[in-house]
């Protein structure tokens, strides 16, 4: 691959105030596909730099662009790891085939992501809640105005070290169940993680946040009866004991930390049920006093406790506010896999060589 480095390294923030996403490392990955030259052409690492795009680049007009969320660790021996990077590529595929887009081979991004991981080792921050987020992202790339599928893509792979995704850390997040605007429907890309989905949040978002809310809770599209997700996170309750989450209907992001929590929960001997669930359930069963505990899952969010639902005019305060004991100790489990602090039996953990 060929790599062309940088003149001089940036100056390194400060890892114990990272934040979420605000800064990027020395280089980037770019990869360039062209119908015109057999497709996907080799990658190449380079300094971290704007792209140089055309006025008429499609994606700026149409929005065929697709992204993933995936994390590096370094443990205190200097090993580097990544969480389930395979996974990411399969989901990132799934995506391009929704939006008419070309795939990735997904040994050759995969083997590249490694050397760009390997090459800025020094960016991987190790405290506590930290980590390198992984952008791995494809946008259409030609010249046009027609409406059609470009045939030409960019994918490329940016590096930001971070904190935690919420300012308030593990703090309970305060979430409002959004009846007027909709995420996603059946038939829609709800399921592809396609820059349109998190376009379409951000007017309920900023009315939310107006309103003293962290994030809106989403209803499906088609009764606006049924709890869906959160946008950057997949959402679970605990009602009487049993963890319930809502099933993959193709609305739904496929979330791989919303899958490893299944997994992990599943093997330890806790119910778990992935269906529909009625936000007049959970209304119900927090009245009944069995909402136990209620959290949030996602690569950049990990495990999020949720302490209050609005919905309507009713407020529901989950285990008083506090993050409940499934929660946080979901939370342990999988960083600590993530980390290599736990053991990973399910195989999940991919050594950066
Ligand atoms: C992630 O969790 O990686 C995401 O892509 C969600 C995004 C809102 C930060």
């Amino acid at each position: 691959m060929k790599v062309t480095l940088v003149k001089e390294r940036k100056q390194k923030p400060d890892f114990s105030n990272l934040g979420f996403g605000k800064y990027f490392t020395d280089h980037m990955l770019v990869m360039e596909y062209d119908d015109s030259k057999g497709g996907w052409q080799e990658p190449e690492i380079i300094p971290f730099d704007d792209f140089k795009i055309s006025p008429a680049c499609c994606s700026l007009h149409y929005g065929q662009g697709i992204f993933e969320g995936l994390k590096a660790y370094k443990n205190d021996k200097g090993e580097i790891t990544m969480f389930r990077p395979r996974d990411n590529f399969i989901r990132m595929n799934k995506s391009a085939e929704r939006l008419c887009m070309a795939k990735v081979d997904i040994d050759v991004v995969l083997k590249a992501l490694s050397e760009l991981v390997e090459l800025e080792k020094d960016w991987i921050p190790t405290l506590p809640g930290t980590s390198l987020y992984i952008r791995p992202f494809m946008f259409g790339s030609e010249a046009f105005l027609g409406v059609h599928p470009s045939k030409k893509f960019l994918f490329s792979i940016i590096l930001s070290p971070v904190g935690s995704y919420y300012a308030h850390g593990l703090e309970p997040t305060a979430l409002i169940v959004e009846d007027v605007y909709t995420r996603a429907s059946i038939g829609g890309t709800g399921e592809a993680k396609c820059m349109g989905n998190y376009a379409c949040s951000l007017l309920a978002g900023e009315e939310a946040k107006k309103k003293g809310f962290d994030q809106v809770l989403w209803l499906d599209g088609e009764t606006k009866q049924y709890v869906t997700e959160v946008g950057s996170m997949n959402m679970f309750f605990v009602i009487d004991g049993v963890v319930c989450t809502a099933e993959l209907d193709g609305s739904i992001l496929r979330g791989i930390t919303r899958d490893s929590a299944i997994q992990v929960l599943k093997k330890n001997g806790y119910k778990v049920e992935e269906r529909k669930i009625s936000i007049a359930e959970v209304v119900a069963a927090y009245k009944n006093g069995k909402l136990d505990e209620a959290f949030g899952t996602g690569t950049a969010a990990v495990i999020s406790p949720v302490g209050t639902i609005q919905y309507k005019n009713e407020t529901l305060t989950i285990n008083n506010g506090k993050m409940g004991k499934i929660t946080e100790w979901l939370y342990d489990q999988i960083t600590g896999i993530q980390t290599q602090r736990l053991p990973d039996p399910f195989g999940w953990v991919y050594h950066v060589e």
